[in-house]
């Protein structure tokens, strides 16, 4: 395991398997807007899939790219029983990605955050501008370095470093209750944060993982969108999650 792009994505091989039941995601608000007049849609990286039956509502193709190929079969899964009826199914890293020609994509979750702390933001969305032609819609649904109060499932702002919660309680495709722990570490400057989960089953712990997010403001990730070739078009917050909609622009 060499690259921080490697280790983050092995992290979830053990969690493949109850990965859909432990993510617990908020439909971003401009997901709706995004779908307007797309046929193709491609969520980046996808983990066990989030979006999907809104995805299937829409009618649109979807296509689901991860580098990790448990998560992946988990997403296709997802997929089908959330009536996905077009699917497309891509195993890539993302300075790997081939050239995406979907209308709209969506970065998911936090995923942002995870990438950007593997690579600094303009080299992500580089990758990203580049995949994609232009006119091509992006959302991004990332923790915002000034968010306060609510947070999200993974993620508390105001919870103290070193203070441990159970913030989870996921049944197993096999019928076993695992409960998460969750604690985390800051950086002094507050730009990164490294969250520890560790689960239990029946009070014994059987595994520990840990998610290392980069943290910016909304002003840094505004800047290093204009400066990569893509045009903000919309901007919402919702549940301690901030989104973006914009557009690829004619240069890469
Ligand atoms: C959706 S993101 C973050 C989800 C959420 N923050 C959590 O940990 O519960 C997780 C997914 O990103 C994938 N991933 C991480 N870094 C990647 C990279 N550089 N290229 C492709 N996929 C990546 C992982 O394999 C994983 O399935």
């Amino acid at each position: 395991m060499n690259t921080p792009a490697e280790r983050a994505v092995d992290s979830y091989r053990p969690r493949a398997a109850w990965a859909r039941t432990e993510s617990r995601p908020t439909t971003p608000r401009l997901l709706s807007p995004a779908l307007d007049g797309a046929a193709h849609v491609a969520e980046f990286p996808c983990g066990p899939g989030h979006f999907l039956s809104t995805y299937a509502k829409a009618e649109v193709r979807v296509r689901l790219i991860d580098a990790s190929w448990p998560m992946l079969t988990a997403a296709a899964r997802h997929a089908r029983d959330s009536g996905v009826a077009e699917l497309a199914v891509e195993c890539d890293f993302l300075h790997q990605l081939p050239a995406l020609d979907d209308d709209l994509v969506v970065v998911p979750n936090a995923a942002l955050n995870q990438l950007a702390a593997q690579d600094p933001l303009p080299p992500v969305l580089t990758h990203l501008r580049r995949a994609v032609n232009p006119g091509t819609r992006l959302l991004l649904q990332y923790l915002a370095g000034e968010a306060s109060g609510a947070g999200c499932g993974f993620y508390t702002p105001a919870l103290a470093d070193s203070h441990t919660v159970v913030d989870h309680h996921i049944h197993t495709p096999d019928g076993t209750e695992v409960i998460r722990h969750r604690r985390q570490h800051h950086t002094p400057e507050r730009d990164q944060v490294n969250i520890e989960f560790t689960y239990t089953v029946n009070n014994r712990p059987v595994r520990t993982t840990r998610v290392h997010l980069a943290l910016p403001t909304a002003a840094q990730v505004q800047a290093a969108l204009t400066a990569t070739g893509w045009a903000t078009t919309h901007a919402h917050t919702r549940a301690g999650f901030r989104e973006v909609l914009a557009t690829a622009g004619n240069s890469r």
